[in-house]
């Protein structure tokens, strides 16, 4: 195949700007309010410089890595990153035959295009988890319901998203009045589920009662039950169907939802991996992560997407993975938010990452050639981390550490 991608992430960015309907490249390239914190989790890299050894034979060189009890080739994951389908038709199932093939992690995101059968479906034996965008506590069988069907499906890990029990103020979208969810996108999970199904079933039986008979959407339902009736007005209540059905989910996920750090009692009980917190940004609250028994975090800020304002995620990782309690505990940290290049690798591991998860390039990657646009995508940062890593003069990601760090405006040691 013809290497028509750019090996540069700065392309991959301006090649799917390029292509695609511009509110959906918006509601990708996006970030909360002023755009600072993503902005940040960026500029903190440069921030951080690598200090290389000579005369050290690297030519053979380790970049596995072991997660909970699996060893991986390399230490990318691709992150929880939802509605796919507006980069790429094929969506979470291009992205999920591509980790297979590369024997990457993919974690399938709550709020995907594609259900957690049909996601598990393409990636095979490929390494898959879950990201929970945890529905809210009057909902408990519907949570209860996701992560059986994920274990069922093979899913190992849960993610569990802790900084988006309220969405952010997102200028981007906002101006181009586009949110995906609004059309329905980014519902499959919870639409393609039997108990979330069976609950909505009932409420729409209990409106029926109560009004004599239901809405005109109810109306709408009802007709194209009728095998055969599918005319194209009703194909058009249907969808208005579809989307109460798809606000009824989006309700049940963020109307005035939150979560007690108790509650993660709940998510123990009912799935016996390993439980991963993501958007861990304070020492107090990773101490908090060991305190309830969690197997790993995720330091990350979602991009810049959530609270901006927020110091970057980088400068959190220094501060979290240096604190005493998280180390002596060995609970796995892993980062996000703002990973780009090889040498961003480098230095998330050198200050205490097991692994990072990679998100927007991968999903310019995905707009730009599907499958093999995700693959490109993640065989250059892999093969970049590869390479620097030979630079510096390791064998091996263990080998990395603080010292192979100089942190700009900060004394020499
Ligand atoms: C995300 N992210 C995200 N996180 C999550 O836990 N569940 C989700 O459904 C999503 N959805 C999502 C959509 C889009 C379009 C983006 C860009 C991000 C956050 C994601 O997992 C990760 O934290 C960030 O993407 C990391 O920042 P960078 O490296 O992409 O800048």
């Amino acid at each position: 195949r013809a290497p028509t991608i750019s090996t540069k992430p700065s392309e991959w960015e301006a090649r799917a700007r390029a292509i695609l309907p511009l509110p959906n490249f918006k509601y990708v390239f996006g970030a909360a309010s002023s755009g600072d914190t993503h902005r940040e989790n960026t500029e903190a890299f440069k921030r951080y410089r690598l200090r290389p050894s000579m005369f050290v034979n690297a030519t053979r060189r380790d970049l596995s890595v072991e997660l909970f009890g699996t060893t991986y080739p390399g230490p990318l994951i691709i992150g929880p990153v939802g509605v796919q389908e507006i980069m790429h038709p094929h969506a979470e199932e291009a992205t999920a035959r591509a980790c297979r093939a590369l024997k990457i992690p993919m974690v399938l995101s709550s709020a995907a295009t594609r259900s957690i059968e049909r996601v598990a479906a393409a990636n095979g034996d490929g390494e898959r988890w879950f990201q929970l965008y945890w529905p809210r506590p009057q909902a408990e069988e519907v949570t209860v319901s996701l992560l059986n069907r994920a274990k069922a499906e093979g899913y190992k890990v849960l993610v569990v998203t802790l900084d988006t029990f309220n969405l952010a103020w997102r200028p981007e979208d906002l101006d181009a009045s586009y949110l995906p969810f609004i059309y329905g996108q980014g519902c499959e999970v919870g639409l393609s589920d039997p108990v979330f199904n069976a609950r909505y079933e009932e409420e729409l039986a209990r409106e029926k009662a109560e009004k004599g008979f239901t809405t005109r959407l109810g109306e709408a339902l009802e007709t194209i039950r009728r095998p055969g009736s599918i005319s194209g007005a009703a194909k058009v209540v249907a969808n208005a169907a579809t989307m109460k059905k798809a606000q009824a989910w989006m309700s049940i996920l963020n109307s005035g939802t939150y979560r007690e750090w108790k509650h993660l009692e709940i998510l123990k009980k009912y799935w016996d991996g390993p439980i991963v917190l993501k958007g861990i940004q304070t020492v107090e609250d990773a101490q908090k992560a060991v305190e309830y028994g969690m197997d790993g975090f995720v330091v990350s800020n979602h991009g810049g997407r959530q609270l901006d304002g927020a110091i970057a995620s980088l400068d959190a990782l220094a501060e979290i993975a240096g604190d005493e309690t998280v180390k002596r505990s060995g609970i796995t940290v892993l980062f996000d938010s703002g990973i780009r290049t090889g040498s961003d690798v480098l230095k998330a591991i050198a200050l205490g990452a097991k692994a990072v998860m990679v998100g927007r390039p991968f999903m310019y990657g995905l707009a730009i050639d599907g499958e093999e646009g995700v693959k490109h995508v993640l065989r250059c940062i892999a093969a970049d981390t590869d390479n620097m890593l030979g630079n510096m003069g390791k064998k091996s990601l263990g080998e990395l550490s603080r010292n192979d760090l100089r942190v700009l405006g900060q004394p020499a040691k």
